[in-house]
C-alpha cells in the first residue's frame, strides 16, 4: 500500500479539519479526493506530508510511518496555496529544490532540464517568478514536485491557475506518469478532470469520507435511461411508478434511473405492453458531477467511529 491511513483526524482547536479518515491507495492508482471547499482535502494531504500534526490516527506512507525522512525523498508535493520566492528565476527555485531534495550537481541539472519540458517552461526559466503568471508559478511548482522522480505524487488543486489548455496538458501528464506506474493522490473539485486521469475516488463532506471506490464502481449503482415515445400516457407513467421506476420528462425525453442493466429490457417491455410506441432507448451512464451532487445534497453523514473496508481504494 502507498497510503493507508486510519481513523486520521485533525482539528484546529475546536474546529474540524477532518475526521476518522480510513483510506488505502494502492501503487500505481491515481486517486481522487473529492470534496466542497472547506471539506478537509487539503488538511488531509498537510497531514500526509507532514506539514500539520494529525490529532489523532495514524498512517503510513510508502510502509513507513508519517515523517519518516527517507519516504520523504520519494514523496512530491504541490501545495495549493503554491508561493514562490519571487525574487528568483525559475532556474534558480529549481536548482534551490534540487539541493533540498540533495540530487547531487550534474543530475540535478539533468533532471531540472527534464521537468521544465514536461511542464512547458522551456524557454521561461531565466525569468524572475514575478514575471510569471500565475498559470505559469503553478506549472513550477509541479516541476519541482516532479523533480525527485518521485513514487507518490501528492498534488493539491493542480490546475486551479491554470487556462482549459494548460489543464488539458497536467491531465495528459498526469496519464503519463501513471502510465510509467507512478501512485498520484490529486485533491481536486473539478469532477470532469477526476473522471479522466483518477481510477479511484474518495468523496469528503465537512470532514468525514461519504462515499469511495473505484469510478466504475460508483457509477455502476446508477443507469439513467433516456426514452422518446410515442403516445406517453398516464397508464405508462403509472405502471412504471408501480414498479419502482419513477420516470421525469424533459421535453420530449422521457427519463428513468435504473440500477442495473437487466432493468433495462424491463422498461422497454413496461412502454410497449402499455400501448407506447418505444422510438428510442438509450442507456447514458451517470457522470461524476450528477453523483457527486446527489451525494453532497443527500444527508450522507457518516457516524461510523470505525474504518469503513469499502472506502479503501484497492479493489
Ligand atoms: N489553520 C487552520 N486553522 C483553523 N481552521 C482551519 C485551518 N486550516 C483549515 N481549517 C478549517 O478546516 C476545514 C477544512 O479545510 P481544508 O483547507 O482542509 O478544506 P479543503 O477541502 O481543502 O477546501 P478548499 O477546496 O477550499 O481548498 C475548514 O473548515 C477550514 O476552515
Ligand atoms: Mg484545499
Amino acid at each position: 500500500m502507498v497510503i493507508k491511513t486510519e481513523g486520521l483526524t485533525k482539528w484546529y482547536g475546536n474546529k474540524l479539519g477532518c475526521r476518522d479518515i480510513c483510506l488505502s491507495v494502492s501503487e500505481g492508482q491515481v486517486f481522487g479526493f473529492l470534496g466542497q471547499n472547506g471539506a478537509g482535502k487539503s488538511t488531509l494531504v498537510k497531514m500526509l506530508v507532514g506539514l500539520i500534526f494529525p490529532t489523532s490516527g495514524r498512517a503510513e506512507i510508502l510502509g513507513r510511518p508519517l515523517g519518516d525522512r527517507e519516504v520523504k525523498k520519494r514523496i512530491g508535493f504541490l501545495p495549493e496555496t503554491f508561493r514562490y520566492q519571487e525574487w528568483l528565476t525559475g532556474y534558480q527555485l529549481m536548482k534551490f529544490h534540487a539541493s533540498l531534495y540533495k540530487m547531487p550537481g550534474s543530475a540535478g541539472r539533468e533532471r531540472i532540464e527534464e521537468v521544465l519540458q514536461l511542464v512547458r517552461l522551456k524557454g521561461h526559466e531565466h525569468y524572475k517568478i514575478r514575471t510569471y503568471s500565475k498559470g505559469m508559478q503553478q506549472r513550477l511548482g509541479l516541476a519541482a514536485a516532479l523533480l525527485p522522480d518521485p513514487d507518490l505524487l501528492i498534488l493539491d488543486e493542480p490546475t486551479s491557475a491554470m487556462d482549459p489548455l494548460g489543464r488539458k496538458e497536467v491531465r495528459d501528464l498526469i496519464l503519463k506518469l501513471k502510465s510509467a506506474g507512478k501512485t498520484i493522490f490529486l485533491n481536486s473539485h473539478l469532477l470532469s478532470e477526476v473522471e479522466v486521469v483518477c481510477d479511484h475516488v474518495a468523496l469528503i463532506k465537512k470532514g468525514r469520507i461519504i462515499a469511495g471506490g473505484s469510478i466504475g464502481e460508483l457509477k455502476a449503482g446508477k443507469i439513467e435511461v433516456e426514452m422518446i415515445i410515442g403516445n406517453y400516457n398516464d397508464v405508462i407513467n403509472r405502471s412504471l411508478a408501480e414498479k419502482g421506476y419513477k420516470p421525469w420528462r424533459e421535453n420530449e425525453r422521457v427519463m428513468v434511473t435504473v440500477d442495473s442493466r437487466d432493468k433495462i429490457p424491463v422498461i422497454a417491455e413496461i412502454v410497449i405492453n402499455n400501448g407506447g410506441s418505444l422510438y428510442r432507448l438509450t442507456p447514458l451512464h451517470n457522470s461524476l458531477e450528477n453523483l457527486f451532487l446527489e451525494l453532497m445534497q443527500e444527508g450522507g453523514e457518516n457516524d461510523a467511529d470505525h474504518c469503513r473496508d469499502d472506502l479503501q481504494g484497492s479493489a
